[in-house]
């Protein structure tokens, strides 16, 4: 009975024998290396749910194989359906001589790290990170001395201190016990880790100071021991690990003050010492650190001035030193940070004004100065910062107008009565603000209650009353309807923002310049508005875009409105109008533009002497320049901006004929909207055929729209016959070019004028394609101008539209890029 059983046992190992091995010779009493490893795979039963042939196993998910079929890698990472549970410590870790990496992490363990796991003695990469594990880190795990990676962070229940013996680990390049329950000191042996550049020991109970030894680790890059309970000063030899890039030990209860030496670690990109008990001055030391992104002190007890050479930081982004004590002016310098969007300097005990260059850092998202002793007004160039989503001025001495803010991350609503409210109010405890914009200050309030009410009543009417009589007077001729403007006795010069320019305007300054959007003024109407000359008092000439009123009520039009300060403020293009600066009285609302003489290229092709002055290469450039400005928009611009409305409305001239591409009411960011799907905007005559059913806005629609511009310039007026003729080409065969062009010019004369305008005319076919997809880009359209144009085969008489249609007369070189 025994012997048939041990005999059958036998037999069965044999069996398992042949399957496995290919190579060793078998003895049944000592199973081979490999053997011992399909063994321990099996018994484990890690596998169980997925095959038990173990013959397969390097097949098996998540296992690698040498070349001798000995398994190297247990990578369960991509092996969801393992299942280790509780059976961690089933392993028999012993049998595996080759495995070199173990990725357990992601799997639910329930239950202790097995002491045996020092058995895996040559394992380099041990991954044990949220595994749910608990009890203490085995002492054991100092046996894995050629180990290089041990990640054993998020598991919450761990508990005991970190073992010395991990100190033996001397081929240790990264080690994360975050977040692992973990108390006690940290050992000084760890200082033996010569190799370490990662050492991760966050979110922890660990107390003690932080060892001298630390400072041997000279290899280190990222040293983070932030949410500890660390007392005592941080050792002055930590300051010689110039490799350092990253360093948090914030939240801790470090004392003592920031030495000099800090300027040593040259490397670092993020410096967080916040949420401790550091003393004294920030050293200016701390400037030496180039290549810091982030420098985060907030929450200790920091004395003295902050210190004017932070502004050598250039490539700062994240500037927090709130609550501490620091005095003094909040330094001018601070404006060089160009790239900066986080700067807390709230809580502390600044004095002086809030540099009015702050309006510079265009990229600030998150502005913070709060509960200081800051006086003096609000810069109005804090309405420049469009991508501000918050901003806290709150509990400070400030006072004066409140500035216009343009930015569209903000939560501002309309409070009725012209006013508009920001929320949460970033100006709290500052007695004389409000979180009002409006035209008529409620910061006044104090004021004005003592100014008696028949006057704060009849005051406004009286002047209503004689700017209607004057306005009346001054207007001789038809004028358009505005009778919403009504003049507040108040500073509303302060509701303007002009940038670049020196002097101050106010309203009644526009009012003057256009006697009252006189009709005279008025330079063009476009769908969102009348375009006035306006001549300011410094002499400077600009064109003013009054919104109108009905549309200035409609909350998407405030959008609009905002959404073109946005662009225009950002972009910058030798053929996109420059925006000067915005305006916003009550409800009404106005842009400012640069002026430009000649007016909208629509206005020129149906005057006829400037049409005539238009000569063809002067065409050619026009339709060059919104090509150019087009391009720039919809290629370099991160993210792209389609246009949406190209028209010949919407391009301006200035005296020399240079095309402006203007209107950007409608335009939209491509990325911001996730289906790309509309209601129809754009001019009719201009709009693609496939937004008619499909809705879908791309780049490729204001392509088709600049094929229309594009034609109306070549024939001085809109193309509408030979857009009707598109869908029949054949009708094209008999419709020769000069038959379409502008007959209030002469043809052309010079051979290379001849070649540009055929070459434009085949462009703008191209771009006129009913199908979206064939349509060049705006950019090839530019690579095709620069290219070098071959000589007509035929004269010019002979070329017929669907030659063009065709591409027949020219085949574009794609060599150069486009010159934008
Ligand atoms: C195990 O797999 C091998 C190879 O595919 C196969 O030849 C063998 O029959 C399988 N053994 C069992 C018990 O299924
Ligand atoms: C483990 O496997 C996953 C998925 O194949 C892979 O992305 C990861 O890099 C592997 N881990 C290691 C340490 O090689
Ligand atoms: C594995 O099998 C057990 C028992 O049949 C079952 O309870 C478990 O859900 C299975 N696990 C997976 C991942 O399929
Ligand atoms: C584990 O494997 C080793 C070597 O393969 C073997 O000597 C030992 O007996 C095994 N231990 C257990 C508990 O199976
Ligand atoms: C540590 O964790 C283990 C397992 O969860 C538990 O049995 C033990 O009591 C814990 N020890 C301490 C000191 O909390
Ligand atoms: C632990 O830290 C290392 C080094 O920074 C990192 O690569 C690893 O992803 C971290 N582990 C987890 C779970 O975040
Ligand atoms: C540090 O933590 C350990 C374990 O919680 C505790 O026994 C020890 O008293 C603490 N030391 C100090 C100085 O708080
Ligand atoms: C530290 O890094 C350098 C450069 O990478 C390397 O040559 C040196 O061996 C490392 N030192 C240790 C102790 O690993
Ligand atoms: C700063 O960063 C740049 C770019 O990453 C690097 O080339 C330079 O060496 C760094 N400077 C220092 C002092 O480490
Ligand atoms: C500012 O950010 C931009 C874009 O991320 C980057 O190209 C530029 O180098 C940064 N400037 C500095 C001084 O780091
Ligand atoms: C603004 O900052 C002050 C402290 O400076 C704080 O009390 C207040 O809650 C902050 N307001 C908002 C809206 O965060
Ligand atoms: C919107 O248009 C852009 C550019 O054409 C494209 O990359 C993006 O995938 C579109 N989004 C959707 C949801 O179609």
């Amino acid at each position: 009975m025994a012997s048939s059983l041990t005999i059958s046992v036998i037999l069965g190992v044999l069996w398992a024998a042949i399957l496995l091995s290919f190579a060793t010779t078998v003895t049944a009493a000592y199973p081979s290396p490999l053997e011992s490893e399909a063994i321990a795979l099996l018994e484990s039963r890690w596998w169980s749910n997925h095959s038990s042939n173990t013959s397969q196993r390097c097949q098996w998910p998540g296992i690698t194989c040498n070349t001798a079929e000995s398994i190297t890698k247990i990578n369960l990472s991509d092996a969801p359906n393992i299942e280790v549970g509780d059976r961690f410590g089933k392993l028999n870790f012993s049998s595996f001589p080759n495995l070199v990496l173990l990725d357990l992490s992601d799997h639910q363990i329930r239950g202790k790290i097995p002491h045996q796991i020092g058995d895996l003695s040559a394992l380099k990469y041990l991954d044990l990170s949220s595994c749910g594990l608990s009890g203490e880190l085995p002492p054991s795990l100092g046996k894995l001395t050629q180990l290089e990676f041990l990640d054993i962070s998020y598991n919450d229940n761990i508990n005991g201190s970190i073992p010395p013996q991990l100190g033996n680990l001397e081929n240790l390049v990264t080690l994360n016990l975050s977040q692992c329950g973990i108390v006690g000191r940290i050992p000084s042996a760890l200082g033996q880790l010569t190799s370490l550049q990662s050492l991760i020991l966050s979110g922890n109970q660990i107390n003690g100071s932080i060892p001298l030894e630390i400072g041997y680790l000279r290899n280190l890059t990222f040293l983070g021991l932030y949410n500890n309970r660390l007392v005592d000063s941080i050792p002055i030899t930590l300051y010689q690990l110039t490799n350092l890039e990253i360093l948090y030990l914030d939240n801790n209860q470090l004392q003592g003050s920031i030495p000099s030496c800090v300027g040593s670690l040259s490397k670092m990109q993020d410096l967080s010492l916040g949420s401790n008990l550091l003393k004294g001055p920030i050293p200016q030391e701390i400037c030496n650190l180039a290549n810091l992104t982030s420098l985060y002190l907030s929450q200790n007890k920091l004395t003295g001035s902050i210190p004017s050479c932070i502004g050598s930081l250039s490539k700062m982004l994240d500037l927090s030193l709130g609550s501490n004590l620091l005095k003094g002016p909040i330094p001018q310098e601070i404006c060089n940070l160009a790239n900066l969007t986080f700067l807390d300097l709230s809580q502390n005990k600044l004095t002086g004004s809030i540099p009015s260059c702050i309006g510079s850092l265009s990229k600030m998202l998150d502005l913070s100065l709060g509960s200081n002793l800051l006086k003096g007004s609000i810069p109005k160039e804090i309405g420049k910062l469009f991508d501000l989503s918050n901003l806290n001025l709150s509990f400070n001495q400030l006072s004066g107008p409140i500035p216009i803010l343009s930015a569209t991350h903000l939560y501002i609503v309309d409070a009725g009565n012209g006013c508009e409210k920001i929320f949460p109010d970033p100006f709290e405890g500052n007695s004389d603000l409000s979180p009002y914009m409006c035209p008529t200050p409620v910061t006044e309030k104090a004021n004005s209650s003592r100014i008696p009410y028949y006057i704060k009543i009849f005051l406004p009417i009286a002047i209503l009353f004689t700017f209607s009589i004057l306005g009346c007077l001054l207007c001789s001729r038809f004028k358009l309807k505005n009778n919403h403007v009504s003049v507040q006795p108040t500073k509303n010069g302060d509701l303007c923002s002009i940038w670049d320019y020196d002097g101050k305007i106010a309203y009644e300054d526009i009012v003057a310049a256009t006697e009252d959007f006189d009709f005279r003024y008025c330079i063009g109407v476009g769908g969102y508005g009348s375009v006035y000359k306006a001549k300011l008092p410094s002499g400077k000439v600009v064109a003013l875009k009054k919104l109108h009123h009905l549309e200035a009520e409609n909350p998407t039009f405030d959008k609009s409105f905002r959404n073109e300060i946005k662009f225009l403020s950002e972009i910058r293009h030798r053929n996109i109008v420059k925006l000067h600066g915005f305006c916003l009285h009550r409800r009404s609302m106005f842009l400012i533009y640069e002026y430009m003489e000649k007016g909208s290229l629509f206005c020129n092709l149906r005057d006829e002497v400037n049409a005539v002055d238009m000569d063809w290469t002067k065409r050619v450039e026009i339709i060059k320049g919104i090509a150019h400005a087009l391009s720039y928009l919809h290629h370099d611009c991160c993210p792209p901006i389609v246009h949406r409305d190209i028209s010949s409305n919407n391009v301006l001239l200035n005296s020399s004929f240079e095309a402006f591409v203007a209107d950007f009411g409608t335009a939209r960011m491509l990325d911001l909207d996730s289906s790309n799907k509309t209601i129809i905007v754009g001019t009719y005559g201009y709009v693609a055929p496939e937004l008619a059913y499909t809705m879908i806005v791309t780049e490729k629609c204001d392509v088709y729209s600049f094929g229309v511009v594009a034609l109306e310039t070549l024939m001085g007026k809109h193309p509408e016959e030979v857009l009707s003729w598109l869908s029949s080409p054949s009708s094209l065969v008999n419709m020769k070019l000069v038959d379409v062009l502008d007959n209030r010019l002469p043809l052309p004369t010079s051979q290379l004028v001849t070649q540009n305008l055929v070459y434009v005319a085949t462009l703008a076919f191209a771009c006129l394609n009913p199908q979206p997809k064939p349509r060049p880009t705006m950019k090839e359209v530019c690579e095709e101008f620069l290219s070098r144009h071959t000589s007509l085969g035929i004269p010019l008489r002979m070329i017929s539209l669907l030659q063009l249609m065709n591409r027949e007369m020219h085949i574009g070189g794609k060599t150069k890029t486009c010159d934008v």
